[in-house]
């Protein structure tokens, strides 16, 4: 046995989710240790990080004058590549802290729209960190590992992941991406829709944690018979003064739809350039969703009826990316056995 080997076997892999909207780290053997949102505060003039994470969160619209809060990787690309570096040492030095045998390796997935220059910059940051392999890979494929979809089958599989500030709509086979598209809009876009639509049809208006609430609580995609309601506090856009309002079921997802025609269309742009052969081994198995966007209540119901192929969501939706990206070097492994013993029969 080889020293990488050696090494190998005794090191923990880690997996990292860096979502626009969350971060997620994921250890081989111990689970998810960190699940904080992608935010940092820092000093307005010199830039000095004070809070990362679920503290910078409670920061974000209630900061004091000389501190900002930021979301770094808002809207799915890094719109501050100081800031991001500055968020990716920190959660990884908070999960190597204890001391390691060896050095772990890495895997951690991004958004495919990131530019190479991008991409770099995150790596760096995770060497500096004390990572001693590091991987970066696109956030689809980490999220169908994560959803269970063997990817190196010589097979078809769609998978969706409706992020925060991004969906990703990607054809996978043999483990690598045949088809792919992303847009830039996710569940962020769902909240600011639900915002505009409140402000002009009832001239209030609301935070994006009331629109977030509203989604989460009575969103929905497609029609049901029961509607449901929930009240909402805002401030009046004529008066000035605080309003409370009853919202219902029907009226989410009348402000919901052009965001989610918008996925439902490139959806189906993906299936339109998917190879033959391999959509219909995807009209078999169907389209896996993941992401915390594909919680939205009956978005599955919806893109099945859209385009005629099932579709559901994945056993742990917002965890997908983390875990595929934790279990990547073992189904390389894998494959390239499987791939050795297929060259050793010919
Ligand atoms: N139950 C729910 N219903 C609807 N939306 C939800 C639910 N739970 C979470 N979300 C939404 O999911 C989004 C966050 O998803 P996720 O954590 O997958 O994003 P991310 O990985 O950080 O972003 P990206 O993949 O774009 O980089 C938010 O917009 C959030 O409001
Ligand atoms: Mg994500």
């Amino acid at each position: 046995m080889g020293v990488g080997r050696l090494f190998n076997a005794f090191s923990n892999d880690i997996g990292v989710d860096l979502g626009t909207c969350n971060t997620l780290i994921y250890i081989k053997g111990r689970g998810i240790v960190i699940n904080e949102p992608s935010v940092v505060a820092v000093e307005r003039g010199t830039k000095k990080v004070v809070a990362v994470g679920e503290e910078a969160r409670r920061m974000l619209w209630k900061t004091p004058g000389d501190i900002i809060a930021i979301r770094p990787l808002r809207d799915g690309v890094i719109a501050d590549l100081e800031t991001t570096e500055k968020m990716i040492r920190y959660f990884i030095s908070k999960v190597l802290k204890r001391r390691w045998f060896v050095k772990p390796r890495m895997v951690i997935g991004v958004p495919s729209c990131i530019t190479e220059v991008e991409r770099r910059a995150v790596e760096e940051s995770a060497y500096k960190a004390g990572a001693r392999e590091v991987k970066v890979i696109e956030e689809s494929l980490a999220a169908a590992i994560g959803a269970n979809i063997p990817i190196f089958e010589p097979a078809g599989h769609m998978i969706c992941d409706i992020g925060g500030g991004t969906s990703e709509i990607s054809v996978i086979s043999l483990g690598g991406m045949v088809v792919t598209n992303a847009i830039r809009l996710g569940g962020d876009e769902f909240d600011e829709a639900i915002m505009k639509h409140v402000r002009t049809v009832h001239n209030l208006i609301i935070g994006e944690g009331t629109a977030e609430d509203l989604k989460k609580k009575i969103g929905n995609a497609s029609p049901e018979k029961k509607i449901d309601k929930m009240e909402i506090k805002g401030t009046d856009a004529i008066t000035g003064l605080p309003r409370r309002l009853e919202i219902d079921s029907v009226e989410v997802r009348e402000a919901l739809q052009e965001p989610i025609t918008a996925i439902v269309d490139e959806i189906k742009r993906t299936l339109g350039q998917t190879p033959p052969e391999l959509a219909a081994d995807i009209v078999e198995r169907g389209i896996v969703m993941t992401g915390g966007g594909s919680l939205l209540k009956g978005l599955d119901i919806l893109i099945a009826n859209e385009t005629g192929v099932p579709a559901f969501k994945a056993e742990d939706p917002l965890n997908c990316v983390a875990l595929g990206s934790g279990m990547y070097f073992d189904h390389e492994n894998g494959a390239n056995r499987q791939a050795r013993s297929l060259y050793n029969k010919l």
